[in-house]
């Protein structure tokens, strides 16, 4: 008995005195969908940089991009597992984790612009929110902006009846599903990367999407038409494995913290720049068509639209709707 405590706590010493095992780094596995090259491909490098510096080494974060590791839906399994550690997926994807309430952000029109978007993602509404993930496993750790999404198709898409018919590939939402049925188009919920494929071979005709998404993942190249019609808002809650992130030794989970809040303004900072710089590539590459609608064209498809309010209220909650309308300002009378 004596003999084995000994070589037990020589073991333990040994292993103490191994400077190469005391000092593995803590892997964060960061995988998401889009290309580098993209407001989340820069901030998830960013944050990266970030923690790595912060921690001195002590966390190393590898990015997977471009669905490399994994796809849409895979990923979110994935995260719950704990085979990968972070993800920063679009907040129209919580919705088969059962965590619908996030579809509030796809309504049409819900927020006009960044500063009405940040009311809610940088206070304690957006907050609330991300707290609702903890029952699945899942930390909520911050919101990264995308932008604004606009139509696209082989075919121009300016008045409410040219969408008739249309089949359109959406993100796993109900709220963009009525949307699309709205317009009177055909919603199908697909991952994203297999988009580009889908829309050269026809299986759908158009989509939806901030610019720097579309212009990167070559959609342009096999969209005659793209319609300016910023109709609704993408963007991201990053989020990471409960139980690995409160495993982490306090003082590693303040400097992460500190990366996220630095990644976060980082994030905030070049969306819209990224999405102008690809609305200038797309526009450059003269493969598609870009219109920017009339003011009777978008008052037209935003009376289409905006009646998605109220058909999903029984599925995100009227209380939720309300209090978004209240912090962005969005007055449904006014339309
Ligand atoms: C999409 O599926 O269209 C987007 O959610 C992709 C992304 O992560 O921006």
């Amino acid at each position: 008995m004596k003999i084995r405590n000994i070589i037990i706590g020589l073991i333990g010493t040994a292993a103490l005195s191994l400077p190469a095992f005391a000092q593995q780094p803590i892997v964060i596995k960061f995988s998401h969908v889009v290309a580098n090259d993209t407001p989340k491909g820069h901030a998830a490098e960013f944050f990266k940089k970030k923690a790595e510096e912060l921690t001195a080494g002590k966390v190393k974060v590898e990015v997977y991009a471009n669905s490399t590791l994994y796809k849409d839906k895979e990923e979110m399994e994935a995260l719950q597992l704990g085979a990968v550690q972070m993800l920063a997926p679009s907040l129209a994807k919580f919705g088969p984790l059962g965590v619908k309430e996030f579809e509030v952000f796809d309504l049409p029109y819900i927020f006009d612009n960044y500063d009405e978007l940040h009311k809610v993602t940088l206070g304690p509404v957006g907050r609330q929110l991300l707290d609702k993930l903890e029952a699945k496993g899942i930390r909520g750790l911050s919101y990264w902006d995308n932008g604004f999404k606009s139509f696209s198709a082989n075919k121009p898409l300016r008045m409410p009846e040219d969408f008739k018919g249309v089949k359109m590939r959406i993100q796993s939402s109900k709220v963009l599903e009525s949307q699309m049925r709205a317009l009177g188009s055909l919603p199908q919920v697909m991952a994203f990367s297999e988009v580009y494929q889908a829309l050269q071979t026809g299986v759908v005709d158009g989509t939806e999407n901030p610019i720097s998404n579309l212009y990167t993942q070559k959609m342009h190249e096999v969209q005659k038409h793209l319609s300016l019609t910023e109709h609704g808002y993408l963007g991201y809650a990053v989020i990471t494995n409960k139980k690995f992130w409160d495993s982490l030794p306090t003082d590693i989970r303040a400097k992460l913290d500190d990366a996220m809040a630095q990644a976060t303004r980082y994030a905030n900072q070049i969306a819209k720049v990224e999405n102008d710089k690809s609305l200038e590539a797309v526009k450059a590459s003269g493969k598609t068509q870009v219109y920017t609608p009339t003011p009777q064209e978008r008052a037209a498809i935003k009376k289409a639209l905006i009646k998605t309010h109220v058909d999903m209220e029984s599925r995100i909650g009227k209380d939720l709707i309300q209090t978004f309308y209240r912090e962005t300002g969005f007055d449904p009378a006014k339309l």
